[in-house]
């Protein structure tokens, strides 16, 4: 087995320890590395891991690193080719992903500084909410080309909305695919045309009622989760989704994944960081992939990109 290349993840949280198991666990890189500004904590939970590495069989090693307020421990990313940036606050009971966004813009600014100066070839993966805002600032400051940034929300979307199709019909996750696109909030735009259950389509197994109810329990999938526990909010599926983006990449697969990507022109839509699918590879995006949508789902896209290119306006000058 080859082990290549760097990854790191930034932000130690539930979010962020998680993801880095996921990507140790996959044993495709050579090194995983984990920061965060909480003095020891990275490097607790990395020591923590490397230990579970005989028990589980992996040889990837895992770096914990804390960094300081100017910087300072950054040198610890360099040469990584990929990095997954989770810092930030994640949401309380009550609080919409937007009201993190004057905390967290500063927070992903930041972090965004660090990676020029560090990993200046690294795909950044951006997971910190509000999620495409954050994906937009994080390209704005970093100055990458567009398709080396990109944002995690349509996979972990796309999970959530086939997983409750599979509980309502009682059918197994591998046999439902399903579609969500624009933004990782509330103009999240479900693509009930391109849902299907063994190959049917969902809108034949059920009706358009139960359609809509599953698809606004998707769209407050996360909310329902931070309102059982209370503290802090989903990591298992977000960070796994996080976790694929990233293998992509790190094996330059060509998998058409649904991300926050740099729209130009697709669906008639351009300059916006949006939820789309997309090709990804080493490059980061390699193109955005569009497809036969229906009337109604495009004016929601459409609808969706306007909300969005707004926020990512405001967010620039957080
Ligand atoms: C969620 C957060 C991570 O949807 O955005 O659970």
């Amino acid at each position: 087995m080859t082990r290549t290349g760097k990854v790191t993840v930034v932000g130690a949280g539930f979010y962020g320890s998680t993801t880095a198991q996921r990507l140790a666990e996959y044993d495709i890189f050579d090194e995983v590395v984990l920061t965060d500004i909480v003095e020891g904590k990275p490097e607790g939970l990395a020591l923590d891991m490397n230990q579970s590495r005989p028990i589980e069989g992996f040889e990837t090693k895992l770096t914990g690193q804390t960094t300081g307020p100017a910087g300072e421990g950054y040198e610890v990313i360099a040469g990584s080719g990929i990095v997954v940036i989770t810092a930030g606050l994640p949401r309380k009971p009550g609080m919409s992903r937007m009201d993190l966004i004057g905390v967290n813009a500063k927070i992903v600014r930041s972090v965004a500084e660090q990676v020029v100066k560090q990993a200046p070839d690294a795909v950044v993966i951006v997971v910190s909410n509000p999620l495409d805002e954050m994906t937009a600032l994080a390209a704005k400051v970093t100055g990458f080309p567009a398709h080396q940034v990109m944002g995690q929300a349509g996979m972990l979307d796309t999970a959530r909305f086939t997983y409750f199709v599979a509980e309502r019909l009682g059918v197994p996750v591998g046999s439902v695919r399903t579609l969500t696109l624009g933004s990782h909030g509330d103009t999240m735009v479900p693509v009930p045309s391109a849902c299907s259950v063994d190959g049917k389509p969902l809108t034949g197994l059920l009706g358009a009622g139960d359609i809509e109810a599953l698809v606004q329990r998707t769209r407050d999938g996360g909310a329902e989760i931070v309102g059982l526990l209370k503290t802090g909010s989903a990591y298992y599926a977000p960070s796994a989704a996080a976790a694929r983006m990233a293998r992509a990449v790190a094996e330059d697969t060509g998998a058409v994944l649904p991300v926050c990507a740099w729209v130009d022109g697709q669906y008639g839509i351009s300059g916006v960081y949006l939820g789309v699918e997309a090709e990804i590879g080493r490059v980061g995006v390699r193109r955005v992939v569009e497809r036969d949508l229906t009337e109604s789902e495009l004016a929601a896209l459409r609808q969706a990109a306007e909300a969005v290119r707004a926020k990512q306006g405001d967010v620039a000058t957080l």
